[in-house]
């Protein structure tokens, strides 16, 4: 039977640890040919850099072939054609879809149409679980641990896919957390109640140094013009929070900042060279991950 990854939800505590496990074991040894004969389509209906290369590297270091595209409109959905028949269609010449595309239940539906497995690459404002399952790598190896960790999360909490899928797979790991934003990008209230009803201790504030020195993690995200429909609200938060190096003064000796990226504003440069960012070593964790998840849902590793 086929399995996708669509969600976070849809792998239990002991598959994202296989993932974990499986994301090592690449990054030890990334070269292993393991996907040779196999091809994946790559279909990118909204911008990527990081998301699409670093799946589309993960694939050629397998040995694996990719098809695909990364704008729709060179495609014959702009004759008319529909999502349905496109990944129907697409799903007749690969082995795996990788998809991402701006509108949320994308990803589920096309997991419905398709014959092969679809892994989610962000749909809308929803969910983006390979971005998590790299996420948790990184924490992994910074923190040694994924167990009872304090995490701050900063910014776009309200459309930010990355920080929706991230809190629902650390609530498997008795995690903490701190939500700092605008109250205009407050984290949704089905996020809040999935929390309350985990039993996970949560605080929202709009002051960025009130709780700072004493997280494990500050996960910083992008405030996202793209979501916005009125730009003068984007305007008007767009800077609300801006992490400093100056900030970082008096924080944990092991904490350490992830971003998804890109990042506009929201990380001063002067960070950059904090041994305490780590959002740049992230993208490459990217790679492991992605070799893991793909192989783990093609069954061949
Ligand atoms: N983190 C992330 O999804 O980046 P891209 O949009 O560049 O893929």
């Amino acid at each position: 039977m086929k399995k996708s990854l669509v969600s976070i939800g849809d792998f239990s505590k002991e598959e994202i640890l296989k993932i974990m496990e499986l994301a090592a074991d690449f990054e030890a040894n990334p070269n292993q040919r393991i996907l040779l004969g196999k091809v994946i389509a790559s279909l990118f209906f909204e911008p990527s850099t990081r998301t699409r290369l670093s799946f589309e590297s993960a694939i050629n270091r397998l040995g694996g072939r990719v098809i695909g595209f990364s704008e729709a409109s060179n495609t014959s959905i702009s004759k008319g054609e529909t999502f349905h028949d496109t990944i129907s269609i697409i799903s007749n010449y690969c082995d795996m879809i990788v998809m991402r595309h701006y509108l949320e239940g994308a990803a589920r539906y096309a997991s419905e149409v398709a014959k092969v497995p679809i892994v989610n690459a962000g749909d809308g404002a929803n969910q983006h679980p390979s971005q998590t399952l790299l996420d948790l790598y990184s924490i992994m190896k910074t923190q040694g641990t994924l167990e009872g960790l304090h995490i701050m999360m900063v910014g776009d909490l309200k459309y930010g896919r990355t920080v929706h899928s991230l809190l629902q797979a650390m609530s498997h790991f008795g995690a903490r957390f701190t939500f700092v934003s605008p109250v205009e990008l407050a984290l949704p209230r089905e996020y809040k109640e999935f929390l309350t009803e985990k039993g996970l201790q949560f605080v929202e504030t709009q002051d960025f140094n009130k709780y700072i020195n004493d997280v494990d993690i500050i996960y910083m995200t992008r405030v996202q013009r793209e979501r916005f429909s009125d730009l003068m609200e984007y305007e008007r938060v767009k800077n609300a929070y801006i992490l400093r190096n100056s900030m970082l003064d008096n924080t944990k000796d092991n904490m350490r900042i992830l971003h998804p990226l890109p990042r506009v504003n929201e990380i001063a440069t002067d960070v950059d060279a904090n041994p305490k960012a780590y959002y740049f070593q992230q993208t490459e964790n990217g790679v492991y991950t992605r070799m893991a998840i793909i192989t783990y849902l093609l069954g061949a590793k």
